[in-house]
């Protein structure tokens, strides 16, 4: 989702590997209390109409301001107003949400569930081929920095295939550059396989003319400096390579990449069936570059509104909200719940939805067009509650791609359905989108997405009042009843698609 940005100083993390992850000890699932205090209280069984009637959109942007308030928290050390992990202004948001939460008289359990991810930060770079800059050069997220963060020499050698085996890389690749073609794996592995082959630097040269920003995700101690390069750029080089000359370079990064921890927040309901969950997140953290109000201030503050209208009722099944953290650096926080959820725990997920940018200032309805083709069962029955309740206001929707961009991707890759909304972030409104939700053709989405104008004004208040009433609706649904909606079973745990994805989060990761 990420414009392929030319980061010198940008924040990037990952998660750390999972023997890490699994070491600390933390109550993952909230307990259930005893007291089964609404209906002991006499509180009407949820209902869909009463509970949408109870969103108004006055409280969605009083919160709004809360949260450029608190991420402005961040400026004294970032410049500008930001809430990206690690900052003042993500653990104030993390504080706002959970003092939010602590307020509404025990109707859920709360639980803080935090785990490792590392920093990076790429302070400087530059990379000099022949004698020329390509344009397009950009180190990935998360390099490590070239030796002694000093320029490094070496001819470049054309690496064979796509670079995901150890024999693709020839001998002399050792104390050179290896230059390798975009495709089949990861840009991580090809980095990995470079450093264990001896390379001082690595290129990964795109398979189209395009420019190439990724990340090279988790850290290993075998990754070498890496920058993608457009296949324009890449053109030119690859036939004087065949061509047998020799075309040399110097590789630069000054980078560095440590830990931090930062936290996911997950609130569920004390009432309804346990066993039985319905669980939707949104993202607590935003980019280092702005401070997200729309991206996904506006998804956090519906569910903490949704949350919070939800305690006027009694419900049949569990619901389970997260405020995930680290989604901008690779839906780490989701990542690590899943990873470290108990098989018995995964299966009490009856679905997830993700709740990720709900009021796009130039915005089109989205549905994820989640099918029971392609994910988990249920997945479909999902998306198709989306369609109706569109299709019951009177309004229109588009679909797009479920396709690893946000924090659904681990649960549909761990067999829990899975679906949701958006509203658009840096694609472009066509023509045909404009007379079915108005704003602008040829406008982004959201003319701010991931940029310092991400503030109060960003978020178009008819669509996110029309979002968290849906988001209202699909909660009060599956809290009543999963009638009609499919089982889980042991068999569905396996039917995560085994098809790489090129994204896992904004940034390119293949
Ligand atoms: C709950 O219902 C009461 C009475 O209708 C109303 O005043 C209140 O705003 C509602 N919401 C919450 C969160 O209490
Ligand atoms: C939705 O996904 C299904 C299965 O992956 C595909 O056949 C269909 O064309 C998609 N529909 C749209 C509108 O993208
Ligand atoms: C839905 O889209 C059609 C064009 O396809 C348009 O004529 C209509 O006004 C739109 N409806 C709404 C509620 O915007
Ligand atoms: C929200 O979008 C609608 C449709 O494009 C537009 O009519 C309205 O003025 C926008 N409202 C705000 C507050 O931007
Ligand atoms: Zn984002």
């Amino acid at each position: 989702m990420a414009p392929p940005s030319r980061w010198s100083c940008t924040l990037l993390l990952a998660a750390l590997g999972a023997a890490t992850a699994s070491e600390l000890q933390i109550p993952l699932i909230p307990q259930q209390s005893p007291s089964r205090a609404g209906n002991a209280l006499g509180k009407p069984l949820v209902n869909t109409d009463d509970l949408q009637a109870s969103i108004k959109i006055e409280s969605l942007v009083e919160r709004a301001k809360d949260l450029y308030e608190i991420a402005q928290k961040s400026v004294h050390e970032y410049g500008h107003p930001t809430r990206v992990i690690g900052s003042e202004g993500h653990a104030g948001t993390l504080e706002y949400i959970y003092s939010a939460l602590e307020s509404l008289g025990g109707y859920y359990t709360l639980s803080e569930q935090p785990f490792p991810a590392v920093l990076g930060k790429v302070y400087e770079s530059r990379l000099v081929i022949g004698h020329e800059v390509p344009e397009s050069a950009s180190p990935m997220s998360l390099t490590p920095p070239t030796a002694h963060k000093e320029p490094v020499y070496g001819d470049l050698v054309l690496v064979a295939n796509e670079g995901c085996d150890a024999s693709d890389y020839p001998a002399e690749v050792t104390g050179n550059v290896a230059f390798v073609l975009r495709g089949t794996c990861s840009f991580g592995a090809k980095s990995e396989l470079a450093g264990k082959a001896g390379a001082v630097a690595a290129i990964v040269y795109n398979y189209d003319s395009g420019d190439l920003s990724g990340t090279l995700e988790s850290p290993t101690p075998d990754h070498v400096a890496t920058f993608g390069l457009s296949g324009k750029d890449a053109g030119p080089i690859i036939e004087k390579l065949k061509a047998g000359k020799v075309v040399d370079s110097i590789a630069y990064i000054d980078a560095e990449v440590k830990q931090i921890q930062t936290t996911n927040i997950i609130a569920q309901t004390v009432e309804g069936d346990p066993d039985n969950c319905v669980m939707l997140g949104g993202h607590s953290d935003s980019v280092s570059e702005g401070p997200g109000i729309n991206d996904d201030g506006s998804g956090s503050l519906t569910l903490l509104e949704v949350a919070t209208q939800l305690t006027n009722f009694s419900v049949n099944n569990c619901v389970r909200f997260a405020w995930w953290a680290g989604e901008e650096e690779g839906l780490l926080g989701s990542d690590y719940y899943v990873e470290v959820l108990p098989e018995e725990e995964n299966m009490k997920i009856r679905l997830f939805m993700d709740y990720d940018m709900m009021g796009s200032p130039n915005f089109a309805y989205q549905v994820y067009n989640a099918t029971n083709a392609a994910n988990p069962e249920g997945s479909e029955e999902l998306r198709n509650l989306y369609l109706d309740w569109y299709a019951d206001q009177g309004l229109n929707y588009t679909f797009i791609p479920f396709d690893g961009r946000s924090d659904y991707d681990a649960f549909i890759r761990n067999g829990i359905p899975g679906g949701g909304i958006a509203t658009g972030a840096e694609g472009i409104k066509t023509k045909e989108e404009e007379t079915m939700f108005g704003g602008v053709a040829g406008d982004w989405y959201d003319p701010c997405y991931h940029q310092l104008c991400d503030d109060t004004g960003n978020v178009n208040s008819t669509a996110w009042l029309v979002n968290t009433k849906l988001v209202a609706h699909s909660v009060a649904t599956f809290a009543l009843s999963f009638d009609g909606f499919p089982e889980r079973s042991k068999a569905s745990m396996q039917s995560a698609s085994e098809e790489p994805a090129k994204y896992h989060g904004h940034r390119l990761v293949l």
